[in-house]
């Protein structure tokens, strides 16, 4: 099941700030050495990834969000108070309920601010944006954060080699609003999910089917489970399709294309991707080695840096792509 969303004529929205955080600490291929039997050389040529971050204990995902989102607010002088509505993608909540969206609401002072959160794994980022994107065309709301963070250390099992090489945490945030440019903001979206590869990508015990008992917490508590071979092969496929369709909609090939933000999920992906798409690995902004897989947070973070490091210019057409747990994943094009 897919969905197509294309702005309503006339009105389109933008990307008008963003901003990100990764916390302080680092979990480096070193120091995974030490935990699980792998070795720097494995986890960099099967990989990529050289260091993650690390969320202090007694932080949470709206503590990253409510970084990220203070910078973005700071960087365009909005005052919390202007904030109408707050969209978190994250599958790492502070907690089951209330939504982590209403403690960034608190932890920012956005008292005129709903908001939800939105669980798409990976792809979580680019589903929240077009939750927001669909608002402000419909001209519901006029300022909207959006938010992608992940806490994934939390989730890992650091005795599992096969996943606890991959994930690291971090939050970036956007506000969106109208655009007053033609042709300028989000041009449209490509959303979908394959939910039959449920059982390749989740985490367990935890939620109403397997609830956290004394057993299941004795037992190693909730962490994530990944069929990682399976994974890599959907991934490759799902991403290829969304940027593609996304491309064709808009009549746009390949090579109009600047710059990709894809997910930043293995290295190997992100050059498969390039394969299929025909498009060299310079058109596509990687940072996977600094951070490894942040879930929601990869996508927002990674285009803040492109934006900061000049691989983003007026006029530019951008693609974002991701695939996540559900197995969810998202395309969106942008002109800036
Ligand atoms: N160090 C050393 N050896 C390892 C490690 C490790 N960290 N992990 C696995 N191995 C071993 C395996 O045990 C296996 O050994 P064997 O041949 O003796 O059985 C061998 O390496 C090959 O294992 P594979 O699983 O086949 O390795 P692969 O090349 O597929 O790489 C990886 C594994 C990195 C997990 C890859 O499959 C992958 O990236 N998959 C996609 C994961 C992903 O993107 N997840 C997204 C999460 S999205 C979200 O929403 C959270």
């Amino acid at each position: 099941m897919s969905l197509t969303v294309r702005p309503i004529v006339g009105r389109r929205a933008k990307i008008t700030a963003l901003g990100a955080y990764v916390p302080p600490d680092t979990i480096t291929n070193q120091d995974l050495e030490k935990m699980v039997e792998t070795s720097d050389q494995w986890i960099m040529e099967r990989t990529g990834i050289k260091t993650r971050h690390k969320l202090a204990a007694g932080l949470g995902v709206s503590d990253m969000c409510t970084e990220a989102a203070k910078k973005v607010l700071a960087m365009r002088g909005i005052a919390a108070s202007e904030i109408e509505c707050i969209l978190v993608g994250t599958v790492t909540p502070d907690m089951m309920f209330p939504s982590t969206a209403c403690l960034v609401q608190h932890k920012i002072g956005a008292t005129g601010a709903w908001g939800f959160d939105v669980s798409g794994g990976c792809s979580g980022f680019v589903f929240a944006l077009q939750a927001g994107v669909k608002l402000i065309e419909s001209g519901a709301h006029k300022k909207v954060l959006v938010c992608g963070a992940d806490a994934n250390t939390r989730m890992t099992d650091y005795t599992d080699r096969t996943t606890c090489v991959l994930f690291g945490d971090g939050g970036g945030a956007a506000v969106i609003g109208p655009s007053n440019r033609p042709g300028v903001g989000i041009l449209g979206a490509k959303l979908g999910a394959y939910g039959e590869g449920v059982d390749l990508l989740y985490m367990s015990p935890g939620g109403s089917s397997n609830p956290i008992t004394p057993e299941t917490a004795a037992n190693g508590g909730p962490t994530v489970k990944m069929k990682g071979k399976e994974v890599f092969k959907l991934a490759v496929r799902a991403m290829d399709e969304a940027a593609r369709d996304i491309l064709e909609q808009h009549h746009f090939t390949a090579d109009h294309i600047a710059l990709v933000i894809p997910h930043q999920a293995n290295l190997r992906i992100i050059e498969a991707i390039s394969q299929y798409l025909e498009l060299p690995m310079e058109r596509f902004f990687v940072n996977l080695d600094r951070y490894g897989n942040t879930s929601a947070a990869s996508i927002p973070i990674a285009l803040d840096e492109a934006r900061r490091a000049g691989r983003i210019k007026p006029g530019d057409l951008t693609l974002l792509v991701a695939f996540g747990a559900g197995l969810t994943y998202a395309s969106a094009l942008i002109r800036w």
